[in-house]
């Protein structure tokens, strides 16, 4: 469903994606209008795929509510999470499909502009999509009239400004304004009032790449492919540590294990210490529970998260006490540093860790765990306790020999 032009040697161009049946899912959308695709959208049990898992029509709908005036539609493409490169092989080999949700997505909340801001780090993605905007632009499809008698839509697109932080939403609508890239307190929620206070709706492009399937087949038609609240399918990125590393496209509901063992053909040197899924900011799963079910809740379940669906793979010659530092290393190097836990927090741990722990720094750290999980202004912060506690839970005995 969505891989299907992906490395296939060159981008798809406006040809092959029509051929492929590309843009019927928007041209379906503009003759339903906006109520028929909320309800396709909302059927489909569809849910964000840039880290949430908020469902996406419900985000759409609390945009399409807000008093009348304009609305803004903005493509989170700055995929910045560790091990994940999802949405850059999404939009190097199939622009188009991105562009086309896009374009149904505004339909849907009534946006007449929408901002691709694309990780400046993928030259090639930046390119592909600009050059793929044009090519809709002049065969009528995008511009003053979606189609030549639908709305206008606007598509800008935008290079990222560097920083990891930039893809947590609020933090790259101040990106976008020209702001310093520090997180927003919330509410007010983007739908509410978001790029310049215009209720906006910020989506990741893989979340976007699904949405024409929806309107072509149905919602009831994917609802019918994944595992209870978590549908359709999700793309997994494997680390280099895999046999087999790479993209797969898995139906949600997979065990674990198969993704690890069967699709990535498990470790090169077979010594699996743990997986993190999602990025770092989320919980590590060791290998006896493997067999849990690839879903939202059974993830979350764990203490783990589906998250952009990045899977790192750990060996045993990394050591958890230093696996620890270089999370929070990484976690204090990209706070914005807009609220204190967060600030302070992320860096007192990744001292803590470069030494031994004694008694007064094992408390110190847990205490400020606590306060992250519990006082954050964002998912960065709220990530990093997520992963110490999976890493309390689960390695605690690996732990011991980081103590003084
Ligand atoms: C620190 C941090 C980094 C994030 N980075 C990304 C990112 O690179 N791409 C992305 O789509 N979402 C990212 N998110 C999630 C976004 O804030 C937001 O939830 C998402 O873009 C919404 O789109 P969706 O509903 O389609 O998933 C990040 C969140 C946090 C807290």
């Amino acid at each position: 469903m969505l891989l299907d032009r992906v490395r296939r040697g060159s981008p798809a161009q406006l040809g092959d994606y029509r051929a492929d049946a590309g843009y019927e899912g928007l041209s379906r959308a503009l003759s339903s209008g906006p109520e028929a695709i909320l309800g396709e959208v909302d059927t489909s049990g569809l849910r964000g795929r840039g880290g949430a898992g908020f469902p996406t029509a419900r985000k759409w709908r609390a945009a399409r509510a807000q008093p009348d005036g304009p609305r803004v539609l903005v493509v989170n493409a700055d995929e910045g999470d560790p091990g994940a490169y999802i949405d850059r092989f999404l939009l190097e080999d199939d622009p188009h499909a991105v562009l086309e949700g896009t374009a149904i997505a505004a339909l849907a909340v009534g946006a007449e502009r929408a901002y691709i801001y694309v990780r400046r780090e993928y030259p090639r993605a930046l390119a592909t999509v600009r050059a793929a905007v044009a090519e809709a632009e002049s065969a009528g499809i995008l511009g003053d009239a979606l189609f030549g008698d639908g709305p206008p839509l606007t598509v800008t697109v935008v290079e990222g400004k560097g920083s990891y932080l930039c893809g947590e939403e609020t933090a790259l609508l101040n990106a976008l304004e020209g702001r310093r890239p520090m997180v927003r307190a919330r509410p007010p929620y983007p739908a509410q009032s978001g790029l310049h206070g215009v209720p906006t709706v910020v989506n990741n492009v893989e979340t976007l790449a699904a949405v024409p399937w929806i309107l072509r087949h149905g919602g009831s038609a994917y609802a019918g492919i994944g595992s209870g609240t978590s549908t359709g399918t999700k793309v997994v990125s494997l680390n280099s540590l895999f046999r087999k590393p790479g993209l797969y496209e898995v139906e949600f509901g997979i065990p674990l294990r198969e993704i690890v063992e069967g699709l990535g053909g498990g470790l090169v040197d077979d010594h699996l210490r743990g997986v993190i899924v999602g990025g770092p900011l989320a919980g590590i799963i060791p290998p006896h529970l493997l067999d849990v079910s690839f879903t939202f809740d059974d993830l979350r379940d764990i203490g783990a998260e589906v998250g952009h669906g990045g899977i790192v793979a750990f060996d045993d010659t990394t050591p958890i006490g230093e696996l620890v530092r270089h999370v929070f290393r990484f976690g204090a190097y990209e706070s914005c540093g807009a609220c204190t836990p967060c600030r302070v927090g992320a860096a007192r741990v990744e001292q803590l860790f470069s030494g031994d722990l004694d008694e007064a720094g094992h408390a110190e750290w847990q205490a400020t765990i606590r306060a992250l999980a519990a006082t954050s202004l964002c998912g960065h912060g709220t990530g990093l306790a997520e992963f110490a506690r999976s890493v309390m839970a689960y390695y605690g005995q690996d732990l011991e020999s980081c103590r003084a």
